[in-house]
């Protein structure tokens, strides 16, 4: 049976943490479902970690239509958040539009970047009834405006910005909000002021729960993993020795 996202939420008051994995496609959806992971995120990180891409900015609605409908069919239990991807959400009109055709393939809520400046688009959501997760922080979809992927949180104006966008997300009334790559002092009093389960990637070890690139935990994407996140199996050098077993026989 699905879990549903209050379920989840309430843990924020008494435990266990939230444990969250990104998924892209139907096996690992289901392999990640079956361990009992809280929650799958369908990231916008499909366009680097699976299409190959540079960054996240050339991810589109039609690809997260088509990668959350395959997470979707995979799970049985775990909610599935899914991002709306880089100009997807210019207005609260196309917002809400994009959001509705996520939930339409399945997610439990939807993602977008940003706190103050996305207010109109997050409210339109929400007022939508679909379920709401913010995303503040280090933002990927902003990586060309503000030249690189920068920690937030180290300036007094910096923690100001990070604290309203905190509370307006809250206020809003978001289930859930991701706190990516701030200042771990930083991450541990958001998560002291807001109603909302705060998930942390890249944010010390105090919020609410911690979601990673499954890929970074996996080791299947080695030409890039950030220092935060410790890899846990080598799947692609298990998969550089099957291939290699299977030539040298194919080829003896
Ligand atoms: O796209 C993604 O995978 C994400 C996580 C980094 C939180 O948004």
């Amino acid at each position: 049976m699905m879990t549903s996202l209050s379920e989840l939420t309430q843990r924020k008051s008494h435990g266990p943490k939230l444990a969250v994995l990104t998924a892209y496609d139907y096996p690992t959806a289901r392999l990640l479902d079956d361990a009992g992971v809280d929650l799958l995120l369908v990231g916008d990180s499909l366009g680097m970690v699976v299409l190959g891409m540079p960054d996240t900015t050339g991810v589109t609605m039609e690809m997260m239509v088509h990668h959350t409908t395959a997470v979707c069919r995979g799970v049985t239990r775990a909610p599935v958040i899914a991002d709306l991807p880089f100009a997807s959400y210019l207005t609260p009109e196309m917002a809400v539009a994009n959001a509705r055709r996520l939930m339409d393939c399945g997610a439990a809520c939807v993602k977008l970047e940003g706190g103050v400046s996305m207010l109109p688009q997050i409210r339109a959501i929400i007022d939508a009834g679909i379920p709401f997760v913010g995303h503040i922080g280090m933002l990927p979809q902003s990586v060309k405006e503000e030249g690189g992927y920068k920690k937030k949180g180290k300036t007094a104006e910096s923690i100001d910005h990070l604290l309203a966008d905190a509370q307006a997300i809250d206020q809003a009334g978001a289930v859930a909000m991701v706190l990516e790559s701030i200042v771990p002092a930083v991450a541990t009093q958001i998560t002291a002021l807001v109603k909302a389960s705060t998930i942390g990637i890249g944010a010390g070890p105090d919020t609410d729960g911690q979601v990673l690139v499954t890929p970074d935990l996996l080791g299947s994407f080695p030409w890039f993993r950030p220092p935060f996140a410790k890899a846990r199996a080598d799947i692609a050098g298990e998969t550089l020795r099957a291939v290699r077993e299977y030539m040298a026989e194919v080829q003896a």
